[in-house]
């Protein structure tokens, strides 16, 4: 299992992560979906704090993350985590926990960044676990119908330390 940054060649592997059954016209169903402009901008942007999982030479699992650009005077830099998935065969093995640290060692110490963010579905047992759990990731905020089918988000933040 290989952790390194990750490509914009490395898209279609990314999406296929996270999408449960592939159409059958997949390559043209990824650079058609919301997530691929997302993916270069943030690719291009900041392209040392998302990475990929790999095991052969497939994707397994990947952290696309950014820095914040809206942030207030005085308010210090600090990263975000859009979206982190791993292939359910892969699952439990220890990955998504690497990928997530791998990337907020980058943030802390290429941006300076003070904390890292991100959001996640109340429901979702199994992120909430990593990030408050393993992670040690504290509840923000409540963000009411955050998701497009009405479900609250977690916002969550975790302190990044520096040497
Ligand atoms: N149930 C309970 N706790 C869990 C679970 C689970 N199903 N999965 C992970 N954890 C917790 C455990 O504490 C685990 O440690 P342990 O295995 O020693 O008990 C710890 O997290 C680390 O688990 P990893 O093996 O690193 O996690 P994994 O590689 O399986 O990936 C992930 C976790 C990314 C949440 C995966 O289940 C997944 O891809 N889910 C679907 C996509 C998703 O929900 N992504 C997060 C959305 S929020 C966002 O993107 C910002």
């Amino acid at each position: 299992m290989n952790i390194r940054r990750a490509k914009i060649e490395d898209l279609p592997g990314m999406q296929a992560c996270n999408l449960r059954n592939l159409p059958e016209n997949y390559s043209m169903k990824y650079f058609m979906s919301p997530f691929y402009p997302a993916y270069l901008y943030h690719c291009a942007t900041w392209p040392s704090i998302s990475y990929v999982a790999e095991d052969k030479g497939r994707i397994v699992g990947y952290i696309l993350a950014k820095m914040e650009e809206e942030i207030a005077e005085g308010e210090p830099a600090h990263g975000h985590v859009t979206s982190i998935s791993v292939l359910r065969s892969y699952r439990r093995l220890g990955i998504a926990k690497k990928l997530m640290l791998q990337s907020q060692e980058s943030m802390a110490t290429i941006y300076r960044a003070s904390y890292v963010s991100l959001h996640v579905r109340k429901s979702n047992r199994a992120a909430l676990s990593l990030y408050r759990d393993t992670l040690g990731f504290e509840v923000q905020d409540i963000e009411q119908k955050y998701y497009a089918d009405g479900e609250d988000a977690y916002g969550m933040r975790l302190m990044l330390k520096h040497d």
